[in-house]
């Protein structure tokens, strides 16, 4: 068995790891934390009353060091490579969920924060599964993307040998309030919210540079991707619109379908795609068309699942030796 911790487990996604690490065949829960601990998990979220029971610590590296093999960081950003960097140091495997490690440094200093553990941001690799799944299996640091980066990114890069690159690509997408974390804000707000949907931080929001830095690296073409991100009324749930100029005459669906062939948590739908097929699981379901040159790719996560911690667990399991389905939820929150 593995020992791995949580710190962040009073979160969102900390609370999406405890509940696949419970029931988990390799990997044994060994250590919750969050900023003050001195809890149960039990208390923290009671709907593991009677489920589970395990004490939540104050976080400490020294701490994980003793308990853990590996651990996942559910943490903000700043605060995650803060505990990052000693662990790495000394050995213990991390699968960052905060964006942290997600980006080279000059893009991450422009729109996060000063970084403070430049040695091993090099070393990081990007967890979108299916494209980094063979440097994942050698890594001891896996950097979860962004959950719009998730569905955006396995929504488009199929397309992008396709494309006329010198068009601006458009990104329409919608996220269920979840992804904003438990912390209340006005926008989060039940009374703001509530049968209410409206755009937030168009075209400066800070998922734009990460979609646009990755398709650079997986292509090596440069797009202008105009990202516009929107709050609706649901718990969880992502949806991605997006609009580009195709440069071939392309059938949309038969290239989505051989691109992924072979990943089993990819859907290649006939249908435009919905989030409630993909709530509470790892899938990623995708649908796309075209109308002359204009294409409309479609696509559908669980922000806290595929968009975090079942991708988290699925890089994990990589990174341990173990198949990338196991221990993995398939059965959507339907009806
Ligand atoms: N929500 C999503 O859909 C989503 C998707 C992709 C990526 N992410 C990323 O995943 C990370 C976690 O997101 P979330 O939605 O789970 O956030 P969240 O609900 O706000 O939870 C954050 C957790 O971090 C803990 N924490 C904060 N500072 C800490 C510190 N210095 N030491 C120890 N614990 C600390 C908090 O503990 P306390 O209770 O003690 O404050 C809380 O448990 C973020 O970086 C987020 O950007 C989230």
């Amino acid at each position: 068995m593995i020992r791995v911790g949580v710190v962040g487990a009073s979160g969102y996604t900390g609370l999406e790891l405890v509940k696949m690490l419970m029931v988990h065949p390799e990997f044994q829960l060994k250590y919750l934390a969050t900023t003050t601990g001195d809890s149960m998990i039990e208390v923290l979220h009671p709907s593991l009353l009677d489920v589970i029971t395990y004490p939540v610590e104050k976080a400490s590296v020294e701490a994980v060091v003793e308990h853990c093999d590996l651990v996942f960081l559910a943490l903000p950003h700043k605060a995650s490579m803060g505990f990052a960097k000693g662990l790495i140091a000394q050995g213990v495997k991390v699968v960052d969920l905060s964006a942290d490690y997600r980006l080279d440094l000059e893009t991450y200093e422009e729109h996060y924060c000063e970084h403070e553990d430049k040695e091993h941001l090099n070393e990081s690799v990007y967890a979108l599964i299916e494209y980094y799944r063979e440097a994942l299996k050698t890594t001891n640091l896996a950097a979860g993307p962004g959950c719009y980066p998730t569905a955006t990114l396995l929504g488009i890069l199929p397309f992008i040998p396709y494309l006329d690159t010198s068009a601006p690509l458009f990104v329409d997408a919608k996220s269920g309030v979840s992804g904003a974390g438990k912390k209340l804000s006005e926008t989060t707000h039940f009374v703001t919210i509530n049968d209410n949907i409206f755009a937030y931080n168009p075209l400066k929001h800070r998922h734009a540079p990460e979609i646009a830095q990755k398709i650079e690296k997986i292509h090596g073409v440069k797009m202008n991707v105009n990202f516009v991100p929107h709050l609706i009324p649901a718990t969880r749930g992502e949806l991605v619109s997006v609009y580009a100029t195709l440069k071939e005459d392309i059938d949309p669906l038969e290239i989505l379908k051989k691109h992924y062939e072979n990943d089993a948590f990819i859907r290649i739908r006939e249908n435009p795609v919905d989030i409630k097929s993909t709530a509470g699981t790892h899938f990623c379901d995708i649908f796309a068309m075209k109308n002359g040159n204009a294409l409309f790719v479609n696509s559908a996560i669980d922000n806290l699942l595929r968009g975090a911690s079942s991708q988290a667990l699925v890089a994990a399991n990589l990174m341990c030796g173990f198949s990338e389905g196991m221990g993995i939820p398939t059965i959507a929150y339907v009806p």
